[in-house]
């Protein structure tokens, strides 16, 4: 895919559904009794994967004018699917799922692409083997493919060494099944959707922070969740890539609609306030249970800032568009604490520093971020996107704004998460 500068950007976009929320309002439905809607789902190949575990796990799901129905079965209404669950590139789906597979009465086998396949799954392994969970690495590298067997399982407090959402997430749902209270401690708090979920269907997740700052969870297994009608907000980490680009390309004042700005997932809007960008909230409401907002950005005129410590997991999945914007702004821009990048779709230390430098950027990785020095004038470049869709569209909108041409490899994995960005893109760009 070959992207061009463009002289400015003007209009309004409209994001797709935020992805971790459009995962749980599928398999929380599927878990709950009765007919479940969802509204705003991000029809990106990631949930596509979701529904399809589900599906082949006995629950009806169907689409109609763009209004996804779940008619769920309840906490023990899955059944045995005729062959191995496929996760596709999927992260959030593995561990997830596999907190709830754990808990059911048939076995399971679990397996992805090869992206997914390499991932960590210890960080699951671990915790839901102390649970008496029976879940083993097929290959015996800790990685999918997953075999889950029935077994009963008992309550932890478990302190999570990594502060994922996706790990508290698995030992949560895993907990619905125990016998007594399963807590999880992380680090700092990271996303919280499930908790927030779970008690919109009438399940009961608390949390505390504690005085040292860790976050602790804490649900009550066995209760029947109902019914929701759930409407997603536009994804965050997708209006990102709006944000970036608002902000880099000359001229330019957008505004990205229905954005979910729940505190948990919102440090890029911190970060880039903090280089100096003109960033607005407007019209700020509530779409079940999450703050929404409207965002106005325009042209600014950045400076690079420290980007370290407790907001890394509220905005993990932005690391490789802030350090895109990072080589638009004046000055050095350091990125610690999120070693976590190396183990996402591809190592997005490895993958940002090396697109970049393709740009003529310049930058230094280290063992948990990366440092730039921005002000330079980028120039276009082939860009390896390692079939990661944050690589890819990262450095599309790099290439709004660099010197020449851009050529994208496998740009078409941005179907992860926002089938339309290309075109979204292409339709407020003034050329
Ligand atoms: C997600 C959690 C994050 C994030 C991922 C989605 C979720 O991963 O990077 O894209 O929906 O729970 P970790 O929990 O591994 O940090």
């Amino acid at each position: 895919m070959i992207i061009k500068p463009v002289k400015k950007l003007a209009g309004e976009v409209k994001v797709p559904g935020d992805k971790s929320i459009s995962h749980r309002a599928v398999m929380f439905g599927s878990l709950a009794k009765g007919k479940t809607t969802i509204s705003g789902f991000l029809k990106g190949a990631d949930c596509i994967s979701t529904i399809g575990c589900f599906k082949s796990m006995g629950i009806d799901i169907t689409e109609n004018d763009g209004i996804i129905t779940v008619n769920g079965k309840g906490l023990y209404g899955l059944s045995s699917p005729a062959g191995i669950l496929d996760v596709g590139n999927s992260g959030t789906t593995t561990r997830l799922i596999s907190g709830i597979l754990a808990g059911q009465a048939f076995s399971t086998e679990l397996s992805g692409d090869a992206s997914l396949n390499s991932r960590p799954m210890k960080r699951i392994i671990s915790p839901l083997s102390m649970m008496g969970a029976n879940i083993t690495s097929k290959n015996g590298n800790d990685c999918a493919p997953l075999i889950i067997r029935p077994s009963s399982l008992r309550a932890i407090n478990y302190d999570s060494p990594v502060a994922s959402a996706q790990v508290k997430s698995c030992v949560l749902l895993a907990g619905m099944y125990a016998e007594g209270e399963t807590s999880v401690t992380e680090p700092v708090l990271s996303r919280n959707h499930t908790e927030l979920m779970i008690n919109g269907f009438g399940g009961n997740i608390t949390t505390k922070i504690l005085e040292d700052g860790r976050a602790k969870a804490t649900v009550t297994p066995g209760l029947e969740l109902h019914s929701l009608e759930i409407e997603v907000p536009g994804d965050i980490s997708s209006a990102a890539y709006f944000i970036a680009a608002g902000l880099i390309v000359p001229n330019t004042e957008i505004t990205i609609k229905n954005v979910g700005i729940n505190p948990t997932r919102d440090g890029i809007l911190r970060v880039v306030k903090a280089m100096g960008g003109n960033i607005k909230c407007e019209n700020e409401h509530l779409a079940s249970g999450e703050p929404v907002c409207d965002l106005v950005v325009k042209t600014s005129s950045l400076h690079g800032t420290e980007v370290s410590g407790e907001i890394i997991p509220t905005l993990i999945d932005e690391i490789p568009v802030i350090a895109v914007i990072a080589a638009f702004a004046e000055g050095q821009t350091i990125i610690k604490d999120a070693a976590e990048l190396k183990v996402k779709e591809s190592d997005r230390i490895a993958a940002v520093t090396n697109a970049l430098r393709a740009m003529g950027g310049d930058i230094t990785p280290t063992d948990d971020g990366m440092i730039i020095n921005g002000g330079r004038t980028l120039h276009g470049g082939l860009i390896d996107s390692l079939k990661d869709h944050r690589i890819a569209m990262s450095f599309a909108i790099a290439a709004l704004a660099a010197e020449g041409e851009t050529d994208i490899k496998d740009a078409e994995c941005v179907n992860i998460s926002y089938p339309d960005f290309y075109s979204t893109l292409d339709a407020i760009s003034v050329k």
